[in-house]
């Protein structure tokens, strides 16, 4: 692998022990993985910053590296924490979890990075450009830059992620380059698409059948920036998609050459049995949306569906710290509350350790949060639209 001057006196030791492992490891996975070279970055997303995840081990190794004084080079961002980080008491978070996440953020801080935890970091003041080299670890936000901004980046692991953030370059291999986007199937897709649910169970569905490999959608004749977030995420989960395209809608799909390609079909009936295969639970004890993090528009229109009403169970949907604010301006805070719901910042239902707060059944309309609640929180899962989800509150 070639290495510049500088990066020969990184790996040497010459700037610090951190940096020397960090650069020694962004190296090894060039090498594992056949990179010719070190690229700069111009921001990056941290994975594993929930204690729920990560555990002491992963918090006294953050706060080692804190401790030794180096910066991160680029803008770099985090997953959602365990909690929201300024309510966690007023929502019930246990109290020796928070110490603990507290820990955590204060290494990122002490690193310079931003202490704002969310998967949907696009929406928070962190967007790459068009073609921009980026090194992102959340599977959605990889799906969802990779695919919708046509930005580049693999799906790093905590610590590759944060060693790129700590040394500003990622090496040069997997989707960086562009012979190793093209697509690898047509998905065709006969089926109404109306909710940010239909489209993650057209995620899940397609995930689990194709893996790790690059679909192209035709037949989605619409979908906005949240319906291709809910898709790209429940696609991540149920596999490891972390670049699709469709058809007349994603930037560089009428680049590729769709020919020669297998053909897969789906429709109504295939994500009626995907629904079916996700329910797993009969009443919810909590209903969680926003999974990915809500944009302003979902909580806006979330808003609007439980005006006046007075909720029966409880009702959360998770942002960013960014979206929880804007939406407290524009008064959709006071009326989702007044109904007896929470928007819950900082965190989300996967990552928060809400089998420790008396849930096991909860509703969602994630395909990705469907994934992930039975195995991470032991909860039994109801999947359903909004408006049905809705209807079971009031
Ligand atoms: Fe985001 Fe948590 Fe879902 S990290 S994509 S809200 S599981």
């Amino acid at each position: 692998m070639y290495l510049t001057k500088d990066e020969e006196r990184l790996l040497a030791g010459e700037k610090g022990e951190v940096l020397e492992r960090m650069f020694r490891l962004l190296v090894k996975l060039g090498e594992i993985y056949g990179a010719e070279k070190m690229i700069p970055i111009s921001s990056v997303q941290v994975a594993g910053v929930s204690y729920k995840s990560i555990d002491d081990p992963g918090m006294e190794f953050l706060e080692d590296i804190a401790s030794k004084g180096e910066k991160v080079k680029v803008l770099t961002y985090l997953n959602p924490a365990g909690m929201d980080l300024e309510d966690w008491r007023e929502i019930g978070f246990p109290e020796d979890f928070a110490e603990k996440q507290m820990r955590i953020m204060s290494a990122f801080k002490k690193m310079g990075v931003v202490v704002t935890a969310t998967c949907t970091p696009y929406l928070a003041g962190n967007l790459p450009r068009f073609r921009e080299h980026i090194a992102w670890s959340e599977s959605s936000a990889v799906s969802f830059s990779n695919s919708v901004i046509s930005a580049r980046t693999n799906r790093e692991g905590g610590p590759s992620a944060l060693a790129a953030a700590l040394c500003g370059v990622t090496p040069d291999y997997g989707l960086h380059r562009d012979e190793n986007r093209s697509p690898d199937m047509v998905i065709k897709v006969d089926a109404d698409l109306k909710y940010n649910a239909d489209f993650g169970l057209l995620g899940y569905h397609v995930g689990k059948l194709v893996k790790n490999k690059k679909p192209y959608y035709q037949g989605i004749k619409d979908a906005n920036t949240d319906h291709l977030k809910a898709l790209g995420a429940a696609m991540a989960a149920s596999g490891a998609v972390a670049l699709y395209y469709i058809e007349n809608l994603t930037p560089e799909a009428h680049l590729q050459d769709t020919d020669e390609l297998d053909i897969i079909e789906v429709d109504a009936a295939d994500l009626k049995e995907t629904k079916k295969a996700l329910n797993t639970g009969e009443e919810p004890d909590i209903v969680i949306l926003g999974c990915p993090h809500a944009s302003l528009r979902e909580i806006g229109d979330l808003a609007e569906r439980v005006k006046g009403k007075s909720l029966k169970k409880p009702l959360w949907i998770c942002t960013s710290r960014v979206m929880s604010e804007a939406a407290e301006r524009m008064g959709y805070k006071d009326i989702i509350e007044g109904a007896g719901g929470r928007i819950v910042a900082d965190t989300c239902c996967v990552v928060s350790p809400i089998e420790r707060m008396g849930y096991s059944t909860t509703a969602v309309n994630s395909g990705k949060a469907a994934k992930y609640l039975p195995g991470f929180c032991n909860q039994k899962v109801i999947f359903e639209n909004v408006d049905d989800l809705v209807r079971r509150l009031v």
